[in-house]
């Protein structure tokens, strides 16, 4: 595995696999790894012939005052999970190379990036859309993984993939989860113990909708309810919303009548966690 920050570099690193036909695998991430990034990496080895994997904590997505400076970070480990999982490329770009002095553009994500965790983080999309683009563009991926625990941000960037004409395949990739339920998360790492163990009240909340829903309950007001109270029953939890979607277009619905997902937030003390979980239809 070649370690690269500089994006000419790794431009000059593709070119030559690009020229002799071969697919080029993408992982974009902000590091602090675990298993559920691995998957999606495991995922693009098999896939294409050259893997790349980013590591960049993007400044441009997080709030004044979000939690940008105590957002985990361990390149070691991280180095080392790549290696082991056969990386060819590991980009770790620093910040000046991302956005140099003059930096000026940013996509301007639609419908997709409103509502959810769009409400309470406003700079979220624009940052993740605007630093995505310029990886692809760097990358120029055949393929690119994302995992679907970040469903708002999946919607996001297929429609920017459409939108933008990019010449790149989006993957989605199922949630990978602790025992307990708790989708595996990069800042499940600033969690106490007693947090964590509260922590699995998201999952817990999804699974009691879905299995509502496999009962038969299609008013979205009453599935909401169920996952509420199971959410309420768990003091350490403070959650930010509760929502049920379209599943493709993330419009609210007031039946499941078409495939549905639910998707939940909030807070255990000052870290944020999010979750969701598909709903399929009768
Ligand atoms: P990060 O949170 O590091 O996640 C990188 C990728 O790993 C995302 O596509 C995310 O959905 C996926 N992922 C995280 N936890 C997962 C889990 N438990 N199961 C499956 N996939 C999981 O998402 C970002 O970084 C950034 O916004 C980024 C896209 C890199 C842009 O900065």
């Amino acid at each position: 595995m070649e370690t690269i920050s500089s994006p000419a570099d790794l431009r000059g690193r593709v070119r030559p696999a690009l020229q002799a036909g071969k697919t080029i695998g993408f992982v974009p991430t902000m590091g602090a790894l675990h298993e559920g990034h691995a998957s999606l990496i495991r995922r693009a080895r098999t896939e294409n012939d050259l893997l790349v994997v980013s590591v960049f904590v993007n400044p441009a997505q997080f709030g004044p005052t979000e939690d940008l400076d105590r957002y985990p970070r361990d390149v070691p480990r991280d180095t080392a999970l790549c290696e082991r999982e056969k990386v060819d490329l590991l980009f770790l770009p620093r910040v000046a190379d991302i956005y140099p002095p003059g930096f000026d553009t940013f996509v301007a994500p639609g419908r997709a990036a409103e509502g959810l965790c769009g409400a309470s983080r406003p700079d979220l999309f624009r940052g993740a859309a605007t630093v995505v683009l310029k990886l692809f563009n760097i990358v120029s991926p055949t393929r690119a993984y994302f995992g679907e625990k970040d469903y708002q941000q999946l919607a996001v960037i297929r429609q920017m993939a459409t939108d933008l004409d990019l010449d790149v395949e989006i993957v989605p990739c199922p949630t990978v989860r602790e025992a307990d339920g708790l989708a595996m998360s990069s800042r499940k790492a600033l969690l106490s113990p007693g947090g964590r163990e509260a922590a699995a009240v998201l999952s817990r909340a999804l699974r009691e909708i879905a299995r509502t829903r496999a009962n038969g309950e299609r008013r979205v007001s009453a599935l909401r309810e169920r996952g509420l109270a199971v959410l309420g029953a768990e003091p350490a939890f403070t959650p930010e919303y509760l929502e049920i979607r379209d599943a493709g277009t993330l419009d609210p619905i007031e039946t499941c009548d078409r495939p549905a997902v639910a998707l939940v937030a909030g807070r255990i003390g000052s870290v944020r966690l999010i979750d969701n979980v598909r709903l399929p239809c009768d």
